[in-house]
Order: structure tokens, then C-alpha cells, then sequence
């Protein structure tokens, strides 16, 4: 993988792509800042939101649009395949820093990991060769996390196609996500004493539709 800057970006421009961000910021400035000031000043005190979400970073996927989530509902962590990696503070701090603010001190109700069709994230786990050489820095060792989702797609579905296996991943992996949730001591005590629940979900931009389940 070559990541070096491409010397012409596109048409695209810096310039475009600045003032694409500025007319955006406006639009939302005047169309719905301006005109909800109940809405958006007791945001300026705190939040308080109900909802930890996890979901790809892809950019189909924004949890706020597809579920209509609005400023202050939900605490969000995206990143490559929505995954959450088992409790390791050396490896993985900024994800269990969130996890941790969210429970102990903004003390969300319900934590929800979203997949989604045609993952590139999921696609990557279940092309990785056993004892291959990782060809990106983090990619690979990233969606390894999943690796127990992926050995059992391999196991139950080995017939089925290759894409067909990525769908099954895709929620398989949220599975494994889940049960990672209850290695953070905290998650697991609010699961216990009934303050926390965690879902899993998949939204399928294909069919439009979005499945939820609990563990
Ligand atoms: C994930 O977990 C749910 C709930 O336990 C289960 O119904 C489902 O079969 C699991 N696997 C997949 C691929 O959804
Ligand atoms: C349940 O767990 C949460 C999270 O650890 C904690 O903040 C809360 O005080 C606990 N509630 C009870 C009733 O034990
Ligand atoms: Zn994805």
C-alpha cells in the first residue's frame, strides 16, 4: 500500500472542499441552530445521552442520519468495522476511555453496536490469509479483533458464497463485540444489576432496512 499524497487530487479542490465545509456549517447554522434554541441551549450546560453507539466509519453509515439521532442522544465511537475490542488499557485506551466516560460518569442506559452491508472492514477480516504479512499498518491487525467471528462464519457457512459469508460476518462480528463489551469490569456490572443493556444491529444500505437484537 502506497500512501503517499497523489499529486493531482482532483478537481476537487482545497479550496472546494474548505468552502464545502463552511456553506454546510451555514446551512445547519440557519436551518436548524438558529431555529431551535430550546433544543440547543441546555446542550451548552451538558449532556446527557441515553445511548452509546459503535459504528463504521464508513461514510454510508452516520448513526445520526440513518436513526435520526440528534445532538446530546448518543455518545459515538466509529471506527474500521465497528468493532470493540476486549478490555487491554496498553492497546486500545481510546476506545475503553469512551466505553468508561460513557458508563461511570455520563452513565448511558443502552450500548449499541451497528454493522452494516458491504463492510470494506469485515471484507478485509474474512480475505486476511492465515500467516499472510499484513500489507497496511493497523488495517488488518485492527479488524483481527473479529478474528472469533471469523473463524466461526468459516466453520458454519463454509458453503455459502463469499459475499454472503461477509453478511453473516458483519453481524457475527457485532456478536463478538458484544461479548468484548462484558471484559470492561463496568459494563459488566451495570449489565448485572440491570442499568446497562447492550443491542447489536445491522443496517443494510442495500435493501434499506435495520435489523436489532439483544444479547
Ligand atoms: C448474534 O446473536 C444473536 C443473539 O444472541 C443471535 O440470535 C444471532 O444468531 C447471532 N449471530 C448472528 C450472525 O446474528
Ligand atoms: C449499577 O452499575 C452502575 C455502573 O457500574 C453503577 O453506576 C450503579 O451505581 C449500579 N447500580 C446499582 C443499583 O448497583
Ligand atoms: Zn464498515
Amino acid at each position: 500500500i502506497n500512501c503517499s499524497i497523489h499529486p493531482s487530487i482532483s478537481s476537487f479542490s482545497m479550496d472546494a472542499a474548505v468552502e464545502r465545509l463552511k456553506t454546510g456549517f451555514e446551512k445547519f447554522k440557519t436551518e436548524v441552530y438558529d431555529k431551535k434554541p430550546d433544543f440547543f441551549e441546555p446542550l451548552k450546560a451538558g449532556q446527557a445521552p441515553k445511548y452509546m453507539v459503535f459504528a463504521c466509519a464508513d461514510s454510508r453509515v452516520c448513526p445520526s442520519v440513518t436513526l435520526g439521532l440528534e445532538p446530546g442522544e448518543a455518545f459515538t465511537i466509529r471506527n474500521i468495522a465497528n468493532m470493540v475490542p476486549s478490555y487491554c488499557k496498553n492497546k486500545y485506551a481510546g476506545v475503553g476511555s469512551a466505553i468508561e466516560y460513557a458508563v461511570c460518569a455520563l452513565k448511558v442506559e443502552v450500548i449499541v453496536v451497528i454493522g452494516h452491508s458491504r463492510c470494506g472492514g469485515i471484507k478485509a477480516l474474512l480475505s486476511l490469509k492465515d500467516g499472510a504479512d499484513d500489507s497496511f499498518h493497523f488495517v488488518e491487525d485492527w479488524v483481527r479483533i473479529g478474528f472469533p467471528a471469523k473463524k466461526k462464519v468459516q466453520t458454519e457457512c463454509a458453503s455459502m458464497p463469499f459475499d454472503d459469508q461477509c453478511t453473516v460476518l458483519e453481524k457475527e462480528a457485532v456478536n463478538v463485540s458484544l461479548q468484548n463489551l462484558l471484559t470492561y469490569p463496568f459494563v459488566k456490572e451495570g449489565v448485572s444489576n440491570g442499568t446497562l443493556k447492550l443491542v447489536g444491529g445491522h443496517y443494510d444500505f442495500v435493501s434499506g432496512k435495520f435489523e436489532t437484537w439483544e444479547q
